[in-house]
């Protein structure tokens, strides 16, 4: 299985260093070259592989770290989404008028076509999912929720893969909406920082 995280800002960077924390290797890309981005991620670990939009998007699963005004310019990147897992840890305030009244990571699904869409790791600030999950003895909790029964379970996989401690929510626009972060309308989970305890 092969990762990109596509957008390399705060939610890119702490997420990177989940990857890194453990040894697996995601590639991340910008609009820029990747040059330019490189010494940012060799400071963050060696498998930390910057590469072009074009190449991260080979990957099998595709985060989605970039502001939500700029997915459609990253959706157009490829002609086809079959066949990819897509991560979506993007928020917006966009008004529900021009989501077609639908939870933002459903309408992700319907742009990203084909793609088995997954949102997650959108819950916390930046500067919490920056941290190492292992704290107080436990993990921290991560919301994954999906219409795909088997993408679910294939992210909740990876999210135990980088030491967290993944809780499914069920359909995008039934436990989605949990965390689902949108001008006065936030689910009850949204920053919500939870630590599950192994026993
Ligand atoms: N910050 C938080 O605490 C937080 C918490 C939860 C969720 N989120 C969500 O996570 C997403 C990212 O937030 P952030 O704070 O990390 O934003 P950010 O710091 O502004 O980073 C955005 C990144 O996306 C890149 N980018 C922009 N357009 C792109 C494109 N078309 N293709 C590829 N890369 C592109 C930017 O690089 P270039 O412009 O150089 O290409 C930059 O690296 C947002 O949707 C936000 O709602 C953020």
């Amino acid at each position: 299985m092969s990762y990109a995280i596509i957008g390399f800002g705060k939610i890119g960077h702490a997420l990177a260093k989940a990857f890194a924390r453990n040894g697996i290797e995601v590639a991340v890309a910008t609009t820029r070259d990747p040059e330019s981005i490189a010494a940012d991620a060799a400071a963050i670990g060696p498998t930390i592989i910057p590469q072009t939009l074009a190449e991260a998007l080979k990957a099998d699963i595709i985060v989605l770290a970039v502001r939500f005004e700029s997915h459609s310019d990253v959706a157009k990147a490829l002609p086809n989404w079959k066949g990819k897992t897509v991560i979506d840890a993007m928020n917006t305030q966009a008004p529900l008028e021009e989501l077609g009244g639908l939870p933002s990571s459903a309408f992700i699904a319907k742009v990203f076509t084909g793609a088995r869409v997954v949102k997650g790791f959108n819950h916390l600030v930046a500067a919490v999912l920056d941290q190492d999950p292992a704290v107080h003895g436990g993990r921290r909790v991560v919301f994954l929720a999906s219409d795909d029964d088997d993408a679910a379970a294939e992210i909740g996989a990876l999210a135990e893969d980088l030491g967290f401690a993944p809780i499914q929510l069920g359909g995008l626009s039934e436990g989605g909406l949990l965390v689902h972060a949108r001008g006065k309308r936030w689910g009850h989970l949204i920053f919500k920082d939870l630590i599950a305890c192994d026993r």
